[in-house]
């Protein structure tokens, strides 16, 4: 030992004068390690050795990554036993038990689950110190089996039922201390298992049981094109495991002062928050008490469930829900059999802790087991993904969350005077469904007859208006008001300069106010190649088309060669007036923009399949998005195509409208439209609205690419997220900010069969479902170095590229 320990002292006066430190890849009996060496993970990522934490002066024996210049400890040997200076020692001995030694005495120790021959402590790269025997590749001991307070990829999270470990994670005390404090994120045992984040000794948080996509309670979690999720429960283990699918650095966590669960990715040089559960305030445990659920976007937010009443009226009304509420109509052993349930639709399943789980039955015979034993008070699937599998809850339901969107079914017990319709009425239904059906197929053929006899009529007055019949305002089947020009000139004083709101691609746009109404008025340009009477037909046609997510046209006015649209006023002007600028752009936060995205998309929709016209846009960009006075998106310039006589054969399309930057190859290329078309700029606009840059002006440092292919190489790089803009930081939901841009991409692939259908799209916005892969994105004029397999192909394009920009940009 004495020459052991002499080396040592050289070592560590070497390490701490001059900074040369000892790193070495493992240790084994006969080669311990010393405060001031370290042990580096087998390809860098992570190094275990001594550090002192904070502004503390304590020696800890831990792992933390070697590859940022942040030391963040992700784990911790001797957390409650800290050394006071740096003459700590970590020694293997020859059956593989691990010994921290600080003058003779031992500060920590951990044991092999058996006596090993040859020894060796390694750390691994995913972070995990482990203890090897030999050429044996099994692990005798692993650090991931005792977290501290960080749970990384590829560790297990919950218990190994056989050895009755349970690895829970444990925040620290104070960024000083990293003894065990206050918050703790640990798996239930319960039969339908879940994860509790505890305050102490109360339940702050639970996850909700896993459902098969993932925790009932946290949506969130599921898998993405980032992370994907694990959970196995059998007779050895429950546990929560996530992998990564990407190459990034991610942590998650409990907070040692907030109460969060919180997940954290490395990003330009440091660790930006990803998510953190709870995630609204009906996440608070039993917030509502029993029966009762909880929306946070209801005031007040509990509110007692269907058939039940508040326990307490007088604590209800001054918003102390503890004591939840009772039924209307109290349930009574003897009569069970007549009891049934009602459906519960959008939930976060309620409390497990008395619940049981059959995952072979299926959803019948789970109703049955429910009913027979009158304490239980619901049913459920407990795998929904597959439609499988049976939970059953005793007892009072707590901790009922609604989902304003999402969520599951529960079905309740109930008093049959409860019931209505919902169950044991089949007959009742039967006969309405039948009812309903002979009455709907009758009015189905009364309206066909009533359109057939329309368009007869409008077909005879079409005539007659062409042959000069009737004149201007007197159609009966004008359902748009037409304007005289005299009317429009005084609503915008003229069409001053004043008013002019700006130039679109078809003419300018003023403001006016006609009858206390504001209004904007498009004056068409001249060019249009149609006549009045076609004019006036798509106008018509156009003005039928009505959804919250259109600009809403309000009439026109159409004299001698004067053509003009009147629209609604939109009082916030356009997007591109609000993403493209950086002041403004933080008015317009995340969840703003994920519902102007998801609004633009159902506008598209409607217009692509909805509607009776199906119309391609053909110039969806930032600029023909209005903002109502709430923010609310609403597509213009839509049918303007039809307007101006774009509907030719492809053929002889001698005229392409669109804007480049948001025009798909095929298009632009050879006048070739779709809705897929559309698609590809709906993509561009939605890359738009994640990083405020304009798909055209994007210039980056070294990289000439547009915004499109500024996006592709992040994704290709792993580091998808670094396209969001940077006032968006704060956004705590960075898997929908991932989703947006996975979903952009898929919009802009080269190819238009490879692109979703706007329907498509929609869904994949709104669902937590995996993504297919992108292909190379369309206009992609890669220029910097890339593989000689692909040069050639690409060259080609590009140079078609190129050309093609000269002739097209049209404005
Ligand atoms: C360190 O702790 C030991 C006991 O473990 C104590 O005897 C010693 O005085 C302490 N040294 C300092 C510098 O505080
Ligand atoms: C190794 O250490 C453990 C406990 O620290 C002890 O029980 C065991 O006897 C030691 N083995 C040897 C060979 O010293
Ligand atoms: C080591 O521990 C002994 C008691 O176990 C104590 O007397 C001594 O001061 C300690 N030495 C150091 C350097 O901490
Ligand atoms: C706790 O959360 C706050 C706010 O999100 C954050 O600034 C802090 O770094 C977190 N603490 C830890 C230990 O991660
Ligand atoms: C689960 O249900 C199946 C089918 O009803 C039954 O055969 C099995 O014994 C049940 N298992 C348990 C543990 O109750
Ligand atoms: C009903 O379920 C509870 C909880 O599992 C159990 O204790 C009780 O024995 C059951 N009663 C009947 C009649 O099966």
């Amino acid at each position: 030992m004495g020459l052991l320990s002499s080396i040592l002292v050289v070592a560590n006066l070497l390490c701490f004068l001059f900074k040369i430190c000892y790193g070495v890849d493992s240790i084994s009996p006969s080669q311990p390690l010393s405060d001031g060496n370290i042990i580096v993970s087998t390809e860098g990522k992570f190094v275990l050795g001594f550090f002192s934490p904070g502004s503390s002066k304590n020696r800890y024996l831990g792992i933390w990554y070697q590859s940022i210049p942040v030391q963040t400890v992700v784990w911790v040997a001797n957390r409650v036993s800290p050394i006071n200076d740096s003459s700590g020692i970590l020694m293997i001995n020859s059956t593989g038990n691990l010994n921290l030694i600080h003058n003779d005495s031992v500060v920590w120790s951990a044991s092999t689950l058996k006596e090993a021959q040859s020894p060796l402590l390694q750390l691994l790269d995913t972070g995990n110190l482990v203890v090897t025997d030999g050429n044996s590749g099994d692990y005798l001991w692993q650090s991931f089996d005792y977290p501290s307070d960080t749970i990384l990829a590829g560790m297990k999270h919950g218990w190994d039922l056989k050895r009755r470990l349970n690895r829970r994670l444990i925040a620290w005390k104070n960024w000083d201390d990293p003894s065990p404090g206050n918050f703790i994120f640990e798996m239930t045992l319960h039969n339908y298992p879940e994860a509790y984040l505890w305050q102490g000794s109360t339940i702050y948080f639970r996850t909700g049981p896993w459902n098969g996509y993932g925790f009932s309670g946290s949506p969130g979690l599921k898998s993405n094109p980032v992370f994907a999720f694990e959970f196995v429960y059998n007779q050895d283990e429950i546990y929560f495991m996530y992998t990564l699918k990407q190459a990034l650095l991610s942590r998650a966590l409990p907070n040692q002062t907030n109460s969060m669960f919180q997940r954290f990715t490395w990003t330009e040089q440091s660790w930006k928050l990803y998510a953190s559960l709870p995630i609204d305030r009906c996440d608070t445990y039993a917030l509502c008490g029993v029966y009762a659920r909880c929306l946070v976007t209801d005031s007040p937010v509990c509110q007692c469930l269907k058939g039940f009443k508040p326990k307490s009226e007088k604590g209800w009304d001054s918003m102390d829900w503890s004591q939840g509420c009772v039924r209307s109509k109290p349930l009574s052993c003897e009569d069970k059999s007549t009891h049934g349930f009602l459906t519960f639709p959008g939930l976060k399943l309620p409390d497990t802790t008395h619940s049981w789980v059959n995952t072979s039955m299926n959803l019948k015979e789970c109703r049955a087991e429910c009913l027979n034993n009158c304490s239980c008070m619901a049913y459920t699937n407990s795998d929904i993904k597959e439609g499988t599998g049976c939970a059953i809850w005793f007892g009072d339901l707590v901790d009922i969350k609604q989902f304003p969107a999402g969520g599951q079914d529960l079905y309740i017990r109930m008093h049959p005077s409860e019931l209505g319709m919902e169950d044991g009425h089949k007959k009742k239904i039967t006969v309405l469904v039948v009812c309903s059906v002979v009455i709907a197929s009758g009015m189905l053929l009364a309206s066909y007859l009533i359109l057939r006899i329309r368009k007869n009529l409008k077909e005879k007055m079409e005539r007659s208006r062409t042959t000069g019949h009737s004149s201007r305002g007197k159609e009966e089947d004008m359902e748009l008001p037409m304007f005289d020009l005299s009317t429009i000139s005084r609503a915008t004083d003229d069409f001053s300069l004043n008013n002019k709101l700006g130039e679109g691609g078809f003419g300018p746009v003023y403001k006016g106010v006609l009858d206390g109404q504001e209004i904007a008025v498009k004056r068409l340009s001249r060019s249009s190649g149609q006549g009045q009477n076609e004019f006036k037909n798509e106008v018509i046609l156009i003005a039928k088309l009505q959804h919250r997510n259109l600009v809403k046209l309000l009439g026109c006015c159409i004299e001698g060669e004067e053509k003009m649209l009147v629209y609604e006023y939109m009082p916030n002007k356009s997007l591109d007036f609000f993403i493209f600028d950086e002041t403004k752009g933080k008015a317009v936060d995340w969840s703003k923009r994920f519902q102007i995205i998801c609004g633009i998309a159902r506008g598209l929709l409607y217009l692509h399949q909805d509607s009776r016209l199906r119309i391609v846009h053909r110039d969806l960009k930032a600029s023909n998005i209005l903002l109502d006075s709430e923010m609310n998106p609403k597509i213009s310039d839509f049918g303007m195509a039809r307007i101006f006589g774009g509907d030719q054969t492809e053929g002889n399309t001698n005229r392409v409208v669109g804007t480049y930057g948001y025009m798909a190859p095929e298009y632009a290329f050879d006048g070739l439209y779709s809705t897929k078309s559309d698609v590809f700029s709906f993509g561009i606009l939605l890359m738009e609205i994640v990083s405020g840059k304009k798909s055209r002006g994007l210039y980056h440092q070294d990289q000439k690419g547009n915004l499109i292919g500024h996006a592709w190489r992040l994704w290709k790089e792993g580091r998808p997220l670094e396209l969001m803009d940077a006032c968006l930081t704060d956004s705590n939901n960075l898997s929908e900010v991932l989703r947006c841009i996975h979903v952009s991409l898929l919009c802009v692939q080269q190819r238009a069969d490879d692109r979703p259908s706007l329907s498509t799209v929609l869904l994949m916005l709104g669902s937590e479902s995996v993504l297919p892969q992108p292909k190379e994105p369309g206009f992609f004029i890669d220029k910097g170095p890339h593989d000689a397999n692909s040069s050639s192909s690409k060259n080609e394009s590009s140079s078609t590229n190129e050309v093609t920009i000269t002739l097209l940009d049209p404005r």
